[in-house]
């Protein structure tokens, strides 16, 4: 059974309860993330940490716990699910107030939630056949670099790819590709490997900074730049890129070949890289 963190207590999952009152659960008034776990070893968890607290700050939540108490709490998490290979999700949200008011309630404390769901061991690179997505409209409003809980347009965006057997959306805003409903976008043209700049527009993925660390360190060219609608349906390779996706290769998009229809070359580097960094996690040589 799967053990949750809730507000300073470790229980079963089925058995954590918040208020109806929450405003979470009113107004979807908190932030998130979701961190890897390799060996029950938390994955570029200051990296995490970091950006937890830049999503706290740009909403006016007080950060609950020290840096520290993260990592104590975390590992004891990790630990009473039982180690190896998971996903941890953490949610802190404005708290519990008396009434259903817009404005933030008076000496009201976060709600800290936390849980964890296993993860598939490492990818068979030789078997990954590749993914499908769709374009579509970006919906979504004008901060989307807080990795908030209010993710109704991602919902909406996503269910549309699945409804159209796509298994992402990549999102198009004045003509230019943003990121995925829940993953950060790469495009190859002719050896160049390119991702848009973070800033406001896109939520700054750990997975895209390790990536761009990773092909720094092996002398891969990038770029930051933007990525045109049509340079998007021109590039040689599309990767999306989230922490439980890691590196997936799009080889349809809309109603387009990409790739040739297989993973690329360059896929197929980075994500041995990717997987070699994993293994250094594992075994307690990176972070
Ligand atoms: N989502 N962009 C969006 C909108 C995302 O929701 C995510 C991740 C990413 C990739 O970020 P990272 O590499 O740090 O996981 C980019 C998570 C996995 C989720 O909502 O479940």
């Amino acid at each position: 059974m799967s053990t949750a963190y809730l507000n300073g207590a470790f229980r079963p999952l089925s058995e954590t309860r918040v208020s109806v009152m929450d405003r979470g659960f009113l107004f979807g008034d908190g932030v998130y993330e979701v961190i890897p776990v390799y060996g029950g070893r938390l994955f570029r968890l200051t990296h995490h940490l970091k950006r937890l607290q830049d999503s706290l700050d740009s909403v006016r939540i007080a950060n609950p716990l020290s840096t520290d108490a993260w990592e104590t709490m975390l590992s004891e998490l990790v630990g009473c699910n039982g180690g190896g290979d998971q996903a941890v999700y953490l949610q802190v949200t404005r708290g519990v107030a008396p009434k259903r008011d817009h404005a933030f309630p008076e000496n009201t404390s976060p709600t800290l939630f936390a849980m964890s769901t296993p993860m598939a061991a490492s990818v068979d690179i030789q078997g990954v056949a590749g993914t499908a997505a769709i374009t579509l409209p970006d919906i979504r409003w004008k901060l989307c670099n807080i990795k908030a809980i209010t993710l109704l347009p991602n919902v909406l965006l996503r269910q549309q790819a699945i409804d159209r057997e796509g298994a992402e959306a990549i999102l198009i805003k004045d003509g230019f590709a943003i990121e995925g409903a829940a993953s950060n976008i790469f495009i190859v043209k002719n050896g160049l490997l390119i991702t848009p700049a973070n800033g406001p527009a896109l939520l700054p993925g750990i997975t895209r900074d390790l990536i761009l660390e990773l092909a720094a360190r092996d002398a891969i060219p990038f770029r930051e730049a933007d990525i045109s609608e049509a340079a998007l349906f021109d590039a040689d390779e599309i990767w999306l890129t989230s922490s439980t996706r890691e590196i997936s290769p799009v080889i349809r998009l809309d109603d387009r070949r990409i790739s040739g229809g297989a993973p690329g070359p360059l896929w197929r580097r980075m994500i041995g890289l990717y997987q070699d960094y994993k293994t250094a996690v594992r075994n307690g040589e990176a972070r």
